[in-house]
């Protein structure tokens, strides 16, 4: 169940990808579940989210990311990227992706962040600056927008 749920989910990402030329495609061919860090801070594999996103949650960073996290580098650098999966109550049933990628001149008053989320059926939901997300994550406690990492 697990490993189907990860094949939908990494199809979708594909899928992704044609429509938005990029990310989705990265994502996929990062083989982010297996070759990437899972978040310093938080349990390796699923745990219990908190509100907006999913009832349950898996988080992943690749290494420019990880270790700006291990190093307490203040904030994150151009190429950091944190992907997070996000899974129903019971089922483990895969809801969504949202993802959050420093991307450098994109966007400086807003911490340079690029924000996308995509549905399990490979619709993007959200792309680019997206205010809900943009809204939220400027109260996170941590530093440079990320609530459950910290990198001072
Ligand atoms: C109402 C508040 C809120 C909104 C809106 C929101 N988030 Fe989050 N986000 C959170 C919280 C809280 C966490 C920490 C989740 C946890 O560990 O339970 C989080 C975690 C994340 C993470 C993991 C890194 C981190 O900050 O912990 C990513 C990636 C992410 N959100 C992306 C997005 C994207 C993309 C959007 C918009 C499509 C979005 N979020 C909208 C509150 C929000």
């Amino acid at each position: 169940m697990k490993r189907r749920t990860l094949w939908i989910g990494l199809a979708a990402l594909g899928l992704a990808a044609l429509a938005s030329g990029g990310m989705g495609k990265l994502l996929t061919q990062s083989g982010y579940t297996t070759n990437w860090h899972h978040i310093p801070g938080k349990p390796a594999g699923f745990y219990q989210g908190t509100e907006p996103h999913g009832a349950v949650l898996r988080t992943f960073v690749n290494n420019i990311a990880y270790d700006a996290i291990v190093n307490k580098a203040g904030g994150y650098p151009d190429g950091a990227i944190i992907v997070k999966e996000n899974y129903a109550p019971d089922s483990k049933q895969l809801g969504a992706i949202t993802v959050m990628k420093k991307t450098k001149g994109f966007e400086p008053k807003n911490g340079d962040w690029f924000w996308a989320k995509y549905a399990p059926d490979g619709q993007v939901l959200a792309e680019g600056k997206v205010a809900g997300c943009i809204a939220c994550h400027s109260r996170a406690r941590g530093p440079d927008y990320v609530f459950s990492a910290q990198v001072k």
